[in-house]
């Protein structure tokens, strides 16, 4: 088992290029199974959860070759309309295959991904939007099974909104007859990316990017090629590094207005950033002071994947940080790990209360999710001594080569 290994309390300085959007690619990956025919995917990141959609759509009948950064999914064959339980278990955002398969094959049978590290994770949204299209489901004993005598456009009405309920309504959608219209839908960029891939495929779908989509069902779709957005949590990520340890670092193939409120809080600490055409510059010179309240909710609010790497860069910060996460319930686990590296951390419900210290002291700690993970990386990165990141595999989820990506920023840090 690999460990993550980061000499900090040094300044970073260099260059890297911001990988592409694991949550765009997911989506965009399963969306690929309506088009029948070749879909290219370029800026497709290397990730252990792009490997597991990989290996799904094998199994459901699909080809798929990888040359570099580009994937080419040939989904022209009859699919199978099943996923086994050993891969649904290996990643909850599987369950975005449902309204794909659902629509292709007019049935579709996967277990329900359950609860994992970030708390309970319901699917009740995803199921009640697919039942409004005129799905039967039997979601009795862990397992999902889903049929259709043909998908109908129906009014869906979200109680809040859900990023994957979101892709799976749009999805299905796109096959059933007539029109569909998704109410209080999320507005991540990653649904209006998947809406241009959709669209390219020869769907009619509008209004992603804002709280109303409109979706005309259309007969089957044909292959298109399409480049993923940039990645802004992994973007997140990189500034939070510079901002824990100090120093200038430059990201390029970024998208700076796809995290603004990110930039905002890293401001309000004492950053100097300047964002342009695809780039961003950060620098932290001084002491960084506590940002205002730091509040997750959907976008284009503070996204909750930015909380754990922001409280890494906030540990130091002079004065208080409050971190309030409205999303997830379990998202504060890395608090514990911070902890060991001398963190002054109070958590209590959907609050976090970060007091700064003037110093970290490397530790030995472990992930225990994927953005809590390199949230550790951005603690060690501003701790003094060497620290000991365990726990890679959820890193390595979300992750291109967090050792690569941060080596390149100038920073001592080994994969042993
Ligand atoms: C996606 C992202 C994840 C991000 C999250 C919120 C992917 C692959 N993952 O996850 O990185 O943290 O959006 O931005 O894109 N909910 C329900 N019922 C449902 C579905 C969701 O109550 O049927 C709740 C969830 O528990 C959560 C909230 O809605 O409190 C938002 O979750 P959702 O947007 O669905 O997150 P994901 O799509 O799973």
């Amino acid at each position: 088992m690999s460990v993550l290994q980061i000499a900090g309390g040094r300044p970073l300085s260099g260059i890297v290029r911001v990988q592409g959007a694991k949550n765009s690619a997911l989506p965009i990956m399963a969306a690929a199974v309506l088009a029948e025919g070749i879909s290219v995917i370029e800026n497709c990141p290397k990730l252990s959860d792009t490997d597991v959609t990989i290996r799904i759509l094998r199994y459901i009948g699909c080809e798929v070759w990888q040359d570099g950064d580009c994937l080419y999914i040939d989904s022209s064959k009859p699919i199978i309309p099943e996923i086994p339980d050993s891969l649904m278990g290996e990643m909850r955002s599987s369950v975005v295959f449902l309204g794909a398969i659902l629509a292709r094959a007019g049935e579709a049978r996967l277990s329900t991904p359950g609860g994992c590290e970030l708390g309970p994770r319901p699917i009740d949204l995803h199921i009640s939007a697919l039942r409004t299209l005129g799905t039967e489901i039997d979601d009795s004993g862990g397992r999902l099974v889903c049929k259709t005598a043909g998908l109908v456009g129906g009014r869906i009405d979200f109680p809040n909104p859900s990023v994957g309920a979101t892709e799976n309504a749009m999805l299905a959608a796109t096959r059933a007859e007539g029109v569909t219209v998704i109410t209080n839908a999320a507005k991540e960029p990653e649904i209006e990316d998947l809406q241009s891939f959709l669209q390219k495929t020869g769907a009619l779908v509008a209004g992603a990017g804002t709280s109303q989509i409109r979706i005309r069902g259309t007969g089957a779709a044909h292959g298109a090629r399409h480049r993923v957005i940039p990645d802004r949590i992994a973007a997140c990520t990189w500034l939070a590094a510079c901002a824990s340890a100090g120093g200038e670092v430059k990201l390029y193939d970024t998208e700076p207005r796809h995290y603004l409120s990110v930039i905002h809080s890293l401001h309000e600490m004492g950053c100097s950033i300047e964002a342009g055409e695809g780039m961003v510059t950060i620098k932290r010179k001084d002491t960084l002071r506590a940002p205002r309240p730091i509040i997750t909710n959907p976008y284009p609010a503070f996204p909750t994947d930015a909380q754990p790497p922001l409280m890494a860069a906030a540990l130091k910060a002079e004065g208080t940080t409050v971190f309030v996460e409205n999303i997830f319930e379990n998202r504060y686990r890395h608090a514990e790990e911070m902890k060991r590296m001398g963190a002054d951390i109070k958590t209590e419900g959907k609050t976090a209360i970060v007091c700064g210290v003037r110093k970290l002291k490397g530790a030995v700690v472990k992930a225990a999710d994927l953005r809590g993970g390199a949230a550790l990386a951005v603690a060690a990165l501003g701790a003094e001594g060497v620290s000991e990141i365990r726990g890679l595999n959820h890193i390595d989820r979300g992750y291109e080569s967090i050792e690569t990506a941060l080596a390149e920023l100038g920073a001592e840090v080994q994969r042993i």
